[in-house]
């Protein structure tokens, strides 16, 4: 990575590494954020599925709903304009559940985190980086990957962002859900997701959405919005191509090398040891 260009476009707060298209304003606000009760947060480490996950949750709803760009992307007018919204809120947040403005939790907002293997994650955000001029460049892989154990890349280390989410898995506003589980059964998790927002949809109607959201419809879906920056949930850019590279389960073994497989599998040990998800 070129250390000027991350100097450009990166800054840390609190200690985790934000584009520079999250001002330190807005993330000072972040504290003192105005929650509705009937907010509902889509939550993820960068590249676990977000759009698929916003894709999904806007189909359910037969009323109007907007879906946000991330809470913590702008300066400081974002939040103004959030709060001028008239319409039923979904908003995406990369952010740690500690950097979470303390309203939502303390109106009990509904939050499904999404997340996905790590490696696939890792595998994914290191094309994200090396094809968008608004990340920091990256030469190759192996430098990536050293980055990405260090946690020195954009959100912060994947490790403590899972964490910092898992340690609330048996609070009842927040539903876990993995992208693998998506991939393997789409209406199990879409019906999971239905009885988890209290929303009436038919078996038909969620076959009908599952068809809808799948890779290469949204992909194509995509090419005609392409124009449209408003149809992204990601901020960092307005190319959609960027966001529906693969959509595979397992990419991450044409990547990692065994001894890179090792090295991840101590870090992921070491870290998750307590967790029980
Ligand atoms: P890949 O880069 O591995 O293809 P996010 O939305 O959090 O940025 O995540 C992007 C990842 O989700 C990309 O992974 C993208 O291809 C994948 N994705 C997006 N829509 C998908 C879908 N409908 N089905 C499966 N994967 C999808």
């Amino acid at each position: 990575m070129s250390s000027s260009g991350e100097a450009e476009l990166l800054h840390t707060f609190k200690g985790i590494p934000f584009t520079t298209r999250s001002s330190p304003e807005l993330l000072k606000s972040l504290d003192t954020f105005d929650a509705r009760e009937d907010d509902v947060l889509l939550v993820s480490y960068p590249k676990s599925g977000t759009h698929w996950l916003a894709g999904v949750i806007t189909k359910l709803y037969m009323t109007q709903v907007t879906v946000t760009s991330p809470i913590e992307f702008g300066d400081i007018s974002r939040l103004e304009e959030l709060n001028k919204l008239s319409s039923k809120r979904i908003i995406p947040t990369h952010l740690d559940y500690n950097m979470l403005p303390p309203n939502f939790k303390n109106k009990k907002c509904k939050m499904i985190y999404i997340s996905r293997n790590p490696k696939d994650t890792a595998v994914s955000m290191f094309h994200y980086y090396r094809d968008n001029p608004n990340l920091p460049t990256v030469d190759t892989w192996a430098a990536f990957f050293d980055l990405f154990l260090k946690g020195n890349v954009v959100c912060g280390s994947w490790f403590d962002h899972f964490l910092s989410w898992a340690e609330h898995e048996d609070e009842k506003n927040i539903l876990f859900l993995f992208y693998e589980d998506m991939k393997k059964d789409l209406p199990k998790v879409v019906k999971e997701i239905t009885l988890f927002l209290s929303l009436n949809v038919s078996d038909n109607d969620i076959q009908d959405i599952c068809k809808k959201s799948s890779f290469s419809e949204m992909k194509n879906d995509t090419e005609k919005e392409n124009s449209d920056p408003s149809h992204t949930v990601c901020a960092l850019t307005s190319n959609r191509k960027l966001i529906f590279r693969k959509g595979a389960v397992g990419d991450w073994k044409n990547y990692f090398t065994p001894k890179q497989n090792i090295r991840f599998q101590e870090l992921f040990n070491e870290k998750m040891k307590l967790n029980k998800m």
